[in-house]
């Protein structure tokens, strides 16, 4: 008989919690506040529905003996993994506790947060991840890549599968950024997170460039320049409730649908001030945001990769209570052309929506492909590519409203009916044509406008013929090419409707192992 009695006993394991609460110790954990972030638990608890984590692994400790670590153990070995509830759905969640070993990561501890990856693949749930790490833990050698690699498969076994979140909340250096890279939405906190492949020094040694951790690797860097991360915000508070709002768009698996919003129709549909948004003169801007506002339900905008990319917005909205997934020309910026970062933002965004049956509604005001050797010579072809891939591929129900230009290439690529799209919408503004009319005149009336008496007067009245001719929707709309020429002001009763009858939507792809999409 043990010598010990069952309040002993007991009385062991709340030690046991405790210790584990405390990961690297209270100084640690102040250091931490002092930096402006919070503790792996504290970032967990703010996530969760309240009094729903179920901690999983909480006393796993390292099996190293190398370099001091056979002196040095802390029960969870830096990293919280476990589950719960947002708004009473099931997620996966795993922190990296950057008071035990920098959150560096260890054998054991990558085989906690695959253990959750593995749980999450097969109960179809999203996994968040909320990084904060000094890399690979240097001690543990090639223990620690090994456990690298398994977390990189899961997440690609996982893709499509269920969504997967990251959020950066400290360093993410080394190859560790390929987890966070291979999930489907980063989210970075200015000024304490920074992602880099190599660090300032190495780059010193290697290029003689100075540059400093911000400016290589900070929140603003990847959600300007480089379109890692999806969204930027000031706090860690911020940060997870900008989660869970993105989370209230998205399904918890590729089965499943996408929560409902509570939406109740006050009748009143039409949008009148959308029959004044463009203006008269068809080269000036206008912001498509103002057009995505009046057409969704109130204030259900949510905009993915906001400060990248900016001539082409993206993001997800209620329309009616339905999640939809928007990509939208924008005007505003650059007058709207497709460029390799718009077509790589609005071809990963589309594969998204597809991968979790959230329907795509399109917003096409666009004058086609920046042209020139810059864009040429970094593989607009290509990428522009991924966009015409990700559309033609799409099997969610897919809408498209022209509202004024839809010109060249660019016609085809931003879902059009000849690649799939299921209802297309032209507004009597719209302009559907090989390119706009000054540039098609002086292309195919050259000649005579070189021999006549008044070159500049020939040259007027031939874009006006050319104008006549295409700039205007019905060209494409006897064709079949437009399902219906619409006011703007009945857009949203459209959509409304639209959605409703492609609820039921079934399509499928062609058998195959994948596709060979253009990266
Ligand atoms: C083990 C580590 C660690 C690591 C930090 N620590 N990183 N322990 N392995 N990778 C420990 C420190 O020794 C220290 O322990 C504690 O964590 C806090 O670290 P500090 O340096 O005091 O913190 P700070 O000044 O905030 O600097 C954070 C940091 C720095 C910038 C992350 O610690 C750092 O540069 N660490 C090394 C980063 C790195 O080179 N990682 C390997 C990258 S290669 P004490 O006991 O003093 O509190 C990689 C490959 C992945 O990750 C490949 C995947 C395929």
């Amino acid at each position: 008989m043990s010598s010990q009695s069952n309040l002993g006993r007991t009385q062991i394991l709340d030690r046991k919690n405790t210790e584990a609460e405390q990961g690297g110790g209270k100084d640690r954990i102040e250091s931490q506040h002092a930096k402006g972030k919070l503790s792996a638990r504290e970032r967990i608890e703010l996530l969760l529905d309240e009094n729903t984590f179920e901690e999983i692994g909480k006393f796993v400790m390292h099996r190293s003996k190398d370099f001091g670590l056979d002196k040095e153990y802390y029960l969870g070995d830096g990293v919280v993994t476990g589950y719960g509830t947002i708004t009473g759905r099931l997620v996966y969640v795993f922190a990296q506790d950057f008071t035990v070993f920098g959150g560096s990561l260890s054998e054991t501890y990558a085989e906690k947060i695959c253990k959750i990856m593995d749980m999450a693949m097969k109960n179809g749930a999203p996994v968040i991840g909320l990084n904060d790490s000094g890399g690979a833990r240097i001690q543990e050698g090639v223990n620690s890549l090994a456990g690298y690699a398994e977390i990189f498969y899961r997440n690609t076994l996982a893709s499509g599968v269920i969504p997967q979140i990251s959020a950066i909340m400290g360093p993410c250096a080394g190859g560790a950024v390929y987890s966070p890279a291979l999930t489907d939405y980063i989210f970075m906190v200015e000024n304490t997170s920074y992602m880099f492949v190599t660090g300032p020094n190495v780059v010193k040694t290697v290029t003689h460039e100075d540059v400093t951790s911000e400016e290589l690797g900070g929140a603003i860097t990847h959600a300007t320049k480089s379109g890692v991360t999806h969204f930027v915000t000031p706090n860690e508070a911020e940060c997870i409730n900008q989660i869970k709002k993105l989370f209230s768009y998205i399904p918890s698996n590729c089965e499943d649908q996408a929560p409902f919003a509570p939406y109740e129709s006050d009748g009143h549909e039409k949008r009148p001030k959308l029959a004044g948004l463009l203006p008269e003169n068809p080269n000036h801007p206008y912001d498509v945001r103002e057009l995505i506002e009046e057409l969704v339900d109130t204030n259900s905008f949510f905009e993915v990769h906001k400060t990248f990319a900016e001539n082409i917005v993206v993001g997800f909205a209620h329309v009616g209570g339905r999640s939809v997934g928007i990509v939208a020309n924008q005007p505003a910026v650059l007058a709207g052309v497709l460029d390799i970062h718009a077509s790589i933002k609005g071809a990963r965004f589309v594969r998204f929506c597809d991968c979790f049956n959230i329907p795509l509604l399109v917003l096409e005001d666009v004058p086609g492909f920046l042209p020139g050797p810059d864009q040429e010579w970094n593989g607009i072809i290509m990428h522009g590519a991924k966009l015409l891939y990700a559309f033609c591929e799409a099997t969610v129900p897919r809408i498209t409203v022209i509202t004024r230009k839809a010109y060249g290439g660019a016609y085809c690529v931003m879902n059009s009916k000849h690649i799939g799209a299921d209802m297309n919408y032209a507004w009597t503004t719209a302009e559907i044509a090989v390119m706009g009319a000054a540039g098609a005149a002086e292309i195919i009336f050259r000649k005579e406008i070189s021999e006549a008496d008044d070159p500049q007067a020939e040259l007027r009245h031939k874009i006006e013929q050319y104008t006549e001719k295409f700039a205007n929707p019905y060209k494409a709309a006897h064709r079949g090419y437009v399902d219906e020429v619409i006011k703007p002001e009945d857009t949203r009763e459209k959509l409304l409707k639209a959605f409703k009858m492609l609820e039921n939507k079934v399509d499928t792809l062609p058998r195959k192992k994948h596709g060979n999409i253009p990266l």
